[in-house]
């Protein structure tokens, strides 16, 4: 029997993302105990993990020339592709939707272990539901204690969850691309990928390449411990947010699509600012911890102020999360 096959069924696994909840995509407890140790509404679909391309095209329907040359280009790696299911995947993993998530992760640790396993692995972030995800292994043991174990495979390299892309393809061959998540794959790399290898009968939804928000992608989540305020491009002092909050703070609603909103109390006696580094790349890496760090010195609001620099587009993942994680932007 392998790891996965016994009680409790699920693991902590490393990923260059963030630290997932593993459990077999063919073991119904092991599905079932991450929807339970989650708290995780069951319309929220799962990721497949895959260690090869053999093992992606046998959970979905069918595997289009897109998807051939996206894997190519962005697996193992931050990019996970929504395609018609396979018949066997179980419902659990696909929220009762005919399309499933699949992407090949970029971490030693995770490949060796869907290769141990044999079969792919369903996981979402390991946080619970609409909280902060995990970047280290850390973050899982302090937030479920010795519920299951986790493979410490260190710092998650990029930070921030994996773009995820749904793809549809019409009757006439032409390919519907959608951003369902933002993630390090922007959607100027995915056309860029595409046309390289001569694929231009592409279209991108309506929405054009902003984010449509599909199954599961809440308004609010990412959420540390402390209200945190998304402070837009100004150049208001504290002072003057503090009064802003003062009149704003009754707009919180107390619960957004089941997930508990943090309140800024009436009076704000301790603020912190949440900082970043001025590089995307460190910043979307630090991000989660750094939200950890500075929710744990429990300040009553921790304030994050937009700079002109976030407004390009490697910074897009990294404001989509401060946005969700904020209880108020202002
Ligand atoms: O980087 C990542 O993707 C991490 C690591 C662990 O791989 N996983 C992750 O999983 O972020 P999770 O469960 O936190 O987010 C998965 C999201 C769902 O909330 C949903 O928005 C989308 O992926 N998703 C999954 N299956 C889908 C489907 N069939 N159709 C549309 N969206 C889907
Ligand atoms: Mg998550």
């Amino acid at each position: 029997m392998t790891r996965l096959q016994k009680p409790p069924y699920v693991v902590g696994m490393p990923t260059e993302t963030v630290y997932g909840l593993a459990a077999r995509i063919d073991n119904e407890q092991g599905l079932k105990a991450i929807f339970e140790i989650k708290q995780r509404p069951f319309f929220d679909p799962l990721i497949v993990h895959v260690d090869s391309l053999e093992q992606a095209k046998s959970v979905v329907h069918s595997w289009p020339n897109v998807a051939e040359i996206l894997a190519e280009r962005f697996w193992p790696g931050p990019f996970t592709m929504v395609l018609k299911k396979a018949d066997h995947v179980n419902p659990l993993i696909t929220s009762g939707l005919d399309t499933v998530a699949v992407r090949m992760p970029r971490h030693s640790l995770a490949l060796q272990l869907i290769r141990e396993e044999g079969v792919p692995l369903a996981a979402p972030s390991a946080n619970r539901f609409g909280r902060t995800s995990p970047t280290l292994a850390k973050h899982v043991t302090d937030e479920f204690g010795d519920q299951f174990q986790v493979i410490d495979g260190g710092p998650c390299q990029v930070g921030v969850e994996s773009t995820v892309l749904a793809i549809r393809e019409s009757a006439n061959g032409r390919v519907q691309l959608t951003i369902l998540r933002l993630g390090e794959v922007n959607s100027t790399e995915i056309s860029e990928a595409l046309r390289e290898r001569g694929l231009h009968d592409f279209k991108w939804s309506e929405a054009g390449v902003k984010p449509v928000a599909g199954p599961g992608q809440l308004k609010h989540h990412y959420m540390p411990e402390v209200p945190l305020v998304f402070v837009k491009l100004s150049d208001r002092s504290n002072d003057e947010i503090l009064q802003d909050l003062k009149k704003r703070r009754h707009e919180i609603p107390e619960k957004s699509d089941g997930v508990q909103m943090r309140q800024i109390p009436e009076t704000v006696k301790n603020l912190q600012e949440l900082l970043l580094s001025s590089d995307a790349h460190l910043a979307a890496r630090q991000l989660y911890n750094s939200l950890r760090l500075a929710a744990a010195s429990h300040p009553d609001v921790l304030i994050f102020r937009e700079q002109a620099y976030h407004r390009f587009q490697s910074w897009e993942a990294i404001m989509d999360r401060l946005t969700k994680a904020a209880s108020i932007v202002i």
